[in-house]
């Protein structure tokens, strides 16, 4: 067994580390307060190569594999858990959906741009009155010659607001159940389509979490992902790969609380010494940093079981998107608690990250969905 990272593996690392702490963290409290979405952030992510991590080098993208992108995930939500999740969409729900699923033309026309900074992408799935129920959703796209008539409204849809490509779920035979949903590429565009309310989110709130309206948009028939009825198992094995990001999101927000903890317990006297001197504050750092670690083994198991080919690798990834939002809900509690009052104030960085980390736990499938998933694995 090899717990080593690769020599790329190190290199994106450090590289991310370094230009996540430089320019993203000095601008995630700003971003957190005024909801602006971070352009120019993405774009200098593009020039990095962190738009398309996955995606073949002939289609624009950086050609590497699952467990770098977790690696990247962890070390951009580490300085800024709004920007984690905006590039952890356009990652794992829009780029890989169409690396894993599309046609060469469909890789060929979208996946560039995806890449390059020019768009950013989003997954729209999540309904008003359809959110852990995918089935139960509401939209329906019907064949009218060329094109596919899509209606419907999608909710709470990260980049939403800001998104050129997006993918999109819908019924195109509703009497067939699940096997009657299908996917689509849908470009922002195209007549009929457009934005709905903007969410006013607790946490990750420079996201442009917006609701998306679908009003008789006409979706070129070429634009359909795979075939009619392959819906819900592109949604699912995507969500399989996405939940290790957020995962890897959870890990940099557990990650930054604890560096924070730790900095705040050396620095801050009572009765007369660090409080790091303290066992109930030791106790607590141990525990935190115990939860971290293995939260992000967890993780980077799971990138590991996707990056050899495992074909069905639903119960690693729940798991480690499971713990790791569990973990990362609890370090953020843990380190607002050491920072005592001033903890609770918007002048400590715990502050954000305690109100960043409980999204974790909510999308890409709640915790009580995670634990759907591994026990219907382990029991089917
Ligand atoms: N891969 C391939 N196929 C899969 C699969 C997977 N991971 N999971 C299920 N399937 C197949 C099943 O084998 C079954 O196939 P057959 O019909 O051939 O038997 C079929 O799909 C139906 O499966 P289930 O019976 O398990 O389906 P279900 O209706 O009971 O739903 C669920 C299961 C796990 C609850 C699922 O609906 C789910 O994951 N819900 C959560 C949705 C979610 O995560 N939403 C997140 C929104 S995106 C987001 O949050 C983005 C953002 O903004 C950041």
């Amino acid at each position: 067994m090899n717990f080593d990272l690769t020599n790329d593996q190190k290199m994106l690392q450090e590289e991310v580390r370094k230009y996540a702490q430089t320019e993203l963290a000095p601008l995630a409290p700003e971003i957190d307060k005024s909801g602006e979405f971070p352009w120019a952030s993405i774009k200098k992510m593009a020039q990095l190569g962190l738009l398309g991590v996955i995606v073949p080098e002939q289609y624009g993208g950086s050609g590497f594999d699952f467990v770098s992108l977790a690696i990247a995930i962890e070390e951009i939500s580490r300085a800024c858990a709004s920007t984690g999740v905006i590039v952890a969409v356009n990652n794992s729900l829009t780029t890989y959906p169409i690396v894993q699923f599309g046609s060469e033309e469909q890789k060929k026309k979208y996946l560039p741009s995806l890449c390059n900074g020019q768009k950013i992408g989003a997954f729209g799935l999540t309904e008003p009155n359809a959110g852990s129920d995918v089935a139960g959703m509401e939209s329906t796209a019907k064949l009218d010659g060329g094109h596919y008539i899509l209606n419907g409204t999608k909710r709470f849809i990260t980049n939403g607001g800001e998104a050129g490509t997006f993918v999109v779920f819908a019924y195109t035979n509703r009497e067939l159940k699940h096997k009657g949903i299908s996917a689509f590429i849908v470009e922002r565009d195209t007549p009929g389509f457009s934005l709905g309310n903007h969410e006013d989110l607790m946490g990750i709130r420079a996201t442009a979490n917006c609701e998306l309206i679908f009003e008789d948009v006409k979706v070129p028939k070429e634009n359909i992902l795979g075939n009619e009825g392959d819906g819900f198992k592109i949604c699912m094995n995507t969500l399989d790969v996405s939940r290790i990001d957020i995962g890897a999101q959870a890990v940099g927000i557990a990650q930054a609380s604890l560096d924070e903890a730790v900095k705040y317990s050396k620095e801050r006297k009572a009765f007369g010494q660090p409080v790091c001197n303290f066992q109930m504050i030791q106790s607590m750092i141990a525990d935190m940093a115990t939860q971290i670690q293995a939260a992000r083994l967890l993780v980077h198991y799971a990138g590991y079981c996707k990056d050899k080919g495992m074909q069905r690798f639903s119960k690693e990834s729940a798991m480690s998107k499971y713990y790791a939002s569990d973990i990362a809900v609890d370090v953020a509690r843990k380190a607002v608690q050491i920072h005592g009052g001033y903890g609770y104030s918007k002048d400590y960085t715990v502050e954000r990250l305690y109100r960043d980390a409980k999204i974790l736990e909510l999308y890409e499938g709640t915790s009580e969905v995670q634990k759907i998933v591994i026990a219907r694995e382990l029991t089917r």
